[in-house]
């Protein structure tokens, strides 16, 4: 089990790069009540990340780690890494944070990551997911919520929606379409890990299904 201590709300980290609409479904279902979690920071690598005054308008510690401030990759991560340790983060979710995620930060982290794409993985992982599934003639994409690991959107299955694909999409209809279902897959995500529901057995996620 991942957590599910009675009473207690996990505490989540967000890492985003950009607009972050995902992070606003997590941070409304918060609100709402429909994900009992606390949301301790959002850190960025892009200091003008909407993301980062969403989370600063709900008063959720918000801090940008720019890549140029630092010495190296290395440095960047340990940076971040310290700053969850001192939130006491127990599940990071990447919620549309654009760089890949050294091993030294994945084993450093001393909790679960969890990444949002916006494709069926293990289609289409990496950028332009959406114009990836166009381009290859797929009649249903949708997105998925895994496991962090050091390759590029590789980790572990948790959860997946199918969204259906049309002839007349655009690259941008796509995404929109997928974009309304990662608003609820991820904060479902997040409240199955938060409820101690979530296992893991290698590669296959169990979860177990509420009663
Ligand atoms: C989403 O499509 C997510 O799946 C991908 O990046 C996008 C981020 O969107 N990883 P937002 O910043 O949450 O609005």
């Amino acid at each position: 089990m991942l957590s599910g201590k009675k009473d207690h709300l996990m505490k989540v980290g967000v890492l985003a790069s950009g607009r972050g609409s995902n992070l606003q479904a997590l941070i409304d279902a918060v609100k709402t009540g429909r994900l009992p979690v606390k949301i301790i920071g959002v850190g960025s690598d892009t200091a003008d990340a909407a993301a980062l005054a969403r989370a600063a308008n709900e008063s959720i510690p918000a801090r940008a780690f720019p890549p140029a401030l630092f010495s190296s990759r290395l440095d960047q991560e340990r940076s971040i890494l310290f700053w969850f340790e001192e939130l006491e983060a127990e599940l990071l979710v990447l919620a549309g944070y654009m760089r890949l995620l050294s091993e030294h930060f994945i084993r450093g982290a001393g909790c679960p990551i969890i990444n949002i794409h916006p494709a069926l993985l293990p289609s289409f992982p990496g950028l332009h997911a959406q114009r990836q599934a166009l381009n290859a003639g797929v009649r249903y994409s949708g997105c998925t919520v895994h496991f962090v690991d050091a390759g590029l959107d590789t980790g572990p299955i948790i959860l997946q929606q199918t969204v259906p694909v049309y002839e007349e999409d655009t690259e941008e209809s796509l995404s929109e379409r997928i974009l309304r279902e990662e608003h609820l897959l991820l904060p479902e995500a997040v409240r199955l890990i938060a409820a101690g529901k979530v296992r893991h057995n290698g590669r296959k996620v169990l979860i177990e299904r509420d009663a």
